[in-house]
């Protein structure tokens, strides 16, 4: 009796949901990685739409509006957190926002496969303002290759560039060469996109960096670090059946849904909710 009263606790741990959030769409990244890797996983998306962009804005506002995500996801009694956000994970390093949950942020996951794939210890890290301010890809990448070579460059018009669409043609191109050149001149063999949103712009970056340099994308690391703590800690769900998405933004759920599809790889799988987060 005891046996079933535990097994059916330790089950009811491993039903919960994985909890996601990023300032906006490129937390999607993560979800679209999770939905490949754990398709039984039940998952809850926080976009704080009506606060992106975060890379632009202070140290404490950042932090205070990841507090509040995360505090969010809690309500929704999730078992593991992703902060799928390379501006927040730079800002909180390696702490856990939460008391008591599982929970990464994707800047440790994509520096630890930048450092797997580099040949040369020549990285690149693209980011928003506040991620290359803050120096922490390069720090985490000096404390796994001391002798690494880490040049850094911030891209504020991708994210905004990415939000409303403009993924390829004359623009992106525009905006990828801008920001890479000094990069590329620098004969880095991986790039990490430091920023969730980045992926949706990689065959730009791709073509104008070159074949021989390997990209990181930090959603899909996460997703796979995530995977892996999730297993160690007996809390992958066992359920035989496809997991269900749930998200919730902090602004127009119409538009985040029209806009999805280029993140996910499809159009949405799931309801799109209205949340206040962070309001009175
Ligand atoms: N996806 C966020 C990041 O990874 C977007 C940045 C922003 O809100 O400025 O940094």
């Amino acid at each position: 009796m005891q046996w079933q009263a535990l097994r059916l606790k330790l089950k009811k741990e491993m039903d919960r949901a994985v909890g996601v959030f990023d300032s906006g769409l490129g937390g999607l990244t993560t979800v679209k990685a999770l939905n490949e890797l754990l398709p039984n996983e039940d998952i809850i998306y926080f976009g704080d739409t009506a606060r992106i962009p975060y890379g632009s804005k202070s140290r404490e506002t950042i932090l205070k509006y990841a507090t509040q995500d995360t505090n969010f996801l809690k309500t929704k009694n999730v078992k593991m957190i992703i902060a799928a956000c390379g501006t927040v994970s730079s800002l909180i390093g390696g702490k856990n926002l939460t008391s008591a949950l599982p929970f990464t942020g994707v800047l440790l996951p994509a520096v630890q496969a930048a450092c797997a794939a580099t040949r040369t210890k020549r990285i690149g890290v693209i980011g928003t303002l506040a991620t290359i301010q803050s120096g922490s890809y390069g720090k985490a990448i000096k404390n796994i290759e001391q002798k690494a070579v880490v040049i850094g460059n911030a891209c504020p018009m991708f994210v905004p560039l990415v939000e409303n669409g403009y993924i390829s043609g004359q623009i992106a191109e525009y905006f990828v060469k801008e920001y890479l050149t000094p990069i590329k001149k620098e004969n880095v063999d991986t790039l990490i996109l430091g920023c969730t949103h980045y992926p949706i712009l990689k065959d730009v970056i791709a073509d104008f960096m070159g074949e021989t340099v390997k990209l990181i994308s930090p959603g899909e690391e996460a997703a796979k670090y995530a995977s892996i703590a999730l297993l160690s800690e007996n809390l992958l769900n066992e359920k035989n059946e496809q997991g269900i998405n749930s998200y919730y933004v902090s602004d127009s759920p119409e538009s985040f849904e029209q806009n999805a599809a280029r993140f996910l790889g499809g159009s949405i799988n799931g309801e799109v909710k209205l949340a206040s987060v962070g309001v009175g």
